[in-house]
């Protein structure tokens, strides 16, 4: 920690998530963003100026043994989260990796077992359990609001035009299923638990041959499932809707909400209850301030890898297996 006894973070890659959702929260969760790693100097250089990230370091190696970072922070392709992950967590730095942890299962369990044996904290960058609106909408759930949970429809669809992206990738483990459609997967995990029974999907492939819109089935006993609808696509749309015997619970955006964002309150017997989203800060400040609240011994730790990522793993896994591949159109280099 630096003088004042503030996290020093170390993001590792020059990514467009880092610029535009984790170091401003980071600011506002009183976090250093104490240096960044990029493979291309000039490249580092000036992404760190036009950040104010204190350091541009050249190769993820030298951040990883910068003993002036206490916390990493992997913004990578995911095909290059296992590697960079094991490598921080081997060398004792706590690391945020982003979602999804690893794109293949055997990776997953690879990484989690080096956070298992090693003891260093790992977290996925699944931020909304931390969020104010979800705490409060498994509150209303708890107190059967709308009844037994019985089916989550879920989505996660942006428009993504440039045929360069990550996401269109295969080598960098992209598709629609990996980068957004873990979403609602987790959102069931967060709410069903971590046992689902069978999966069903459908895609369309596009890119260089990734997943590119997605709709599929996660079963969890007695019934209870998981409808859930990805792609590249359409424009931004999250709706996320809660169904139980007695009402829905309808969210605008579940896993990022900002300031014009709602869950509503949908029963037979009374009148509709809207809520806001309490979304006043960023998207990633209250996770990141908890990561910070561990580091420093005072809090303990929530939601951590070794607890959660094996299952959201698995059933992304049996989701892609059950792909069928018709021929269609999709954005990018189909
Ligand atoms: N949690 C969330 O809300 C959220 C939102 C968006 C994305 N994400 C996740 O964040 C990660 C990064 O996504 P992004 O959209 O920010 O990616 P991006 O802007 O394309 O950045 C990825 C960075 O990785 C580095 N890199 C290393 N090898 C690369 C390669 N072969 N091709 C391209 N880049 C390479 C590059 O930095 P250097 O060359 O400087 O090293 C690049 O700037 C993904 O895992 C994605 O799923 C999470």
């Amino acid at each position: 920690m630096d003088a004042s006894g503030r996290v020093r973070w170390g993001v590792i890659g020059t990514a467009n998530i880092a610029r535009g959702q984790f170091l401003p929260a980071l600011r506002q969760a009183d976090g250093v963003a104490a240096a960044v790693a990029g493979r291309d100097p000039a490249r580092t250089q000036q992404y760190a100026r036009d950040n104010e990230i204190e350091r541009a370091v050249t190769g993820y190696e030298n951040l990883i043994a910068d003993p002036a970072v206490d916390v990493l922070y992997v913004a990578l392709p995911n095909a290059l989260h296992a590697e960079w992950t094991i490598r921080a967590l081997e060398a004792g730095k706590p690391v945020l990796c982003e979602k999804p942890l690893c794109g293949r299962l055997s990776d997953t369990e690879s990484v989690l077992a080096v956070a298992e044996e090693t003891g260093t904290l790992l977290w996925e960058a699944f931020v909304f359990p931390f969020q104010p609106q979800m705490q409060e909408i498994r509150k209303l759930l708890a107190d059967g609001a709308i009844g037994d949970l019985m089916e989550i429809k879920s989505g996660f669809h942006f428009l993504l035009s440039n045929p360069a992206n990550i996401r269109l990738s295969t080598e960098l483990e992209g598709g629609a299923l990996l980068d957004v459609g873990c979403y609602p997967v987790r959102i069931a995990q967060e709410l069903f638990g971590t046992d689902h029974e069978g999966a069903w999907a459908h895609a369309v492939i596009g890119g260089d041959g990734v997943d590119v819109d997605t709709w599929g089935v996660l079963d969890y006993a007695h019934g209870r499932r998981l409808m859930l609808s990805c792609g590249f696509g359409r424009s931004y749309d999250t709706f996320t809707t809660l169904e139980g015997p007695a009402g829905q619970i309808r969210i605008t955006n579940p896993f990022h909400p900002g300031r014009g964002d709602l869950y509503q309150l949908v029963t037979p017997r009374a009148d509709d209850l809207t809520f806001s989203a309490h979304a006043e800060e960023r998207s990633f400040t209250a996770a990141i301030r908890h990561i910070q609240a561990v580091i420093k011994g005072n809090e303990a730790p929530r939601q951590l890898a070794v607890e959660t990522s094996l299952a959201t793993a698995r059933a992304l896994t049996n989701l892609a297996l059950s792909f069928s591949r018709p021929a269609g159109p999709g954005p990018g280099r189909s």
